[in-house]
Formats: C-alpha cells, structure tokens, sequence
C-alpha cells in the first residue's frame, strides 16, 4: 500500500498502488496522498501532474468501505476533510493536473478525478457516485464538482441513484476528455502532460487561476481577475520571448521567470 511517484522531466506521476482493494483509499493512505500532494504543489520544477491507479482494473475504488464501517461521525468528518484537501490540492495547484482513469473510479476515486483540470479514461473506465448504495453520500467534493463538470440535474441523477456510468457516457456527458484503449491511456496523458509542460509555468499558473473561477463567484470580478493576470504575464521574461519568438519564426525558450 502506498502513494508512488515518479518524475520525466517536467511531469509528475503519481500512483495510488493498493492493488489487493481496488487502490480504495484508506486514512493512512489519504494521509500519504496528501503529504505527496502538498509537496508536489510546492515544488516549482513539477510542470504538470498525472493521478492514476495500479494496475489495469482500477483507479481508484473510492474511500475505505471496511474502515469507514467504524467511524463515529467525527471521524467521518475528519476523513471527508482530509479527502477534500486532497481534491482541492488537486484543483488549486498551479501545475495542471490530470486524472488517467484507468478502470473503476467509483466514490471518492470519482471524486478525486473530478478535482483534476483534465481527465482521460481508458475504455474500461466507470464512473459513480454509489454511496448512497452504503447508506451514506459523497463527502470528497462530488455533490458540487459534479454539477459543475456535468449538469445539476445529470449530477442529482448519478448521486441519487447510485448508477454507475461507463467510458462512452462520461465521455458524452464531459466527465472524461479522452477514451482511449487502456495500453494507450498512460502514453496519451504523458503527451498531453509534457506538451503543458513545456509552456511558461507562470503563464500556465495563471491560465489555470483564471479558469477556475469560471464555475464560482461573479463574472464582473472573474473578468477583472483574468484581465489583472494577463497583465501581470506582460512583465515576465516567459511573455517577452515567447511574443518575440513568434515573430522571429523560432520554438521560445521558457525559464518559468
Ligand atoms: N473499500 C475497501 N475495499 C474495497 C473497495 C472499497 N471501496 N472496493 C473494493 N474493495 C476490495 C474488495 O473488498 C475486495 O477485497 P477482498 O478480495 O479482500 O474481498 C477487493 O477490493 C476486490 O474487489 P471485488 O469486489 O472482489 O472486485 P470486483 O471486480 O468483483 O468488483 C467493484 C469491483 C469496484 C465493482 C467492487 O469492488 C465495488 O463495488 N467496490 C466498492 C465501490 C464503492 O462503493 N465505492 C465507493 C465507496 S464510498
């Protein structure tokens, strides 16, 4: 059991490996996703990052069913926080993420992939939201992420019902960006995760800042936001010399300054 990581250059890859229960999430291993999300967000060389699952049946299983069947509800509520750290670690880090959902990400698995900028599935992808299946709810973001990826009343229908949705209709629905055949899931994220990679970080920092307000607070202030930012970009050296670069006919050289 444990949260791997490894590094190709300016990308991240991060693998929840707990073959033996689907990589379901238990508190120790959320713990340790946390501690490596928090180091991953502080860390300036990471130009994006990719989440995935051990092996080729899971993403991830959800939360911890057996270990949750012990929680008093203040525990409960220390591991729904802990869970949304994680998926807002996700969802704020200046580097892109991207979830490469390879197989069920049912519960919190689906939840920690809708935390992420981008994600790919391969074609034996499942998505859900069974908890009300165990008599409980989501508790890692899914009751507003949803909404936001999808629709309010598609979001109400999967949390209500418990159905579990495969490849084709998340991709219809906007869950997924990508189905791809499994073998080429991982290389598909790492060409979209090196391709990001490669851009101005601050200018991809800055890019996903803008772009998440989109779905919260009030337009006026979001448009004031975007504007501040794409201001700011014109006193980095990444904006003078990708502006120069086209004009010269030449690939810019970004130093993320
Ligand atoms: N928590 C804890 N253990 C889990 C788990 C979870 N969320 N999901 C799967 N596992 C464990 C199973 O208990 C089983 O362990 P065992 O071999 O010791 O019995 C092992 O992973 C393999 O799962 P299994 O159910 O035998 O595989 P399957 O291919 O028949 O079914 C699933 C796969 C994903 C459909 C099924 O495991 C499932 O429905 N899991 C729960 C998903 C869920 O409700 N998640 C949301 C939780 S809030």
């Amino acid at each position: 059991m444990a949260i791997e990581v490894r590094r190709e250059d300016r990308v991240a890859v991060l693998t929840v490996n707990r073959l033996e229960a689907l990589n379901a999430l238990s508190s120790a291993l959320l713990e340790e996703l946390r501690s490596e999300l928090t180091a991953i967000a502080q860390d300036a060389s990471v130009g994006c990052l990719i989440i995935t699952g051990a092996g080729d049946k899971a993403f991830i299983a959800g939360a911890d069913i057996a270990e949750m069947a012990t929680k008093t509800p203040l525990e409960a509520r220390a591991y729904a926080e802990l869970g949304q750290d994680c998926a807002n670690l996700l969802e704020t880090m200046r580097a892109p993420t991207i979830a490469a959902v390879n197989g069920y990400a049912l519960g919190g698995g689906s939840e920690i992939a809708l935390a992420c900028d981008i994600r790919l599935c391969s074609e034996n992808a499942v998505f859900g939201q069974p908890e009300v299946d165990l008599g409980i709810m989501p508790g890692w973001g899914a009751t507003q992420r949803l909404a936001r990826t999808t629709s309010l009343g598609f979001a109400k229908e999967l949390i209500f019902t418990g159905r579990r949705v495969k490849a084709d209709e998340a991709l219809a629905r906007g869950i997924a960006q990508h189905v791809l055949p499994l073998e080429e899931l991982m290389p598909k994220a790492l060409e979209i995760a090196h391709a990001i990679g490669a851009k101005s970080p601050v200018a991809i920092a800055y890019a996903k800042e803008a772009t998440n307000r989109a779905l919260a607070g009030d337009l006026a202030t979001n448009y004031m936001v975007e504007a501040d930012l794409f201001s700011i970009l014109f006193s980095t050296e990444d904006a003078k010399e990708g502006l120069r670069a086209f004009t010269e006919k030449r690939p810019p050289e970004f130093k993320g300054r």
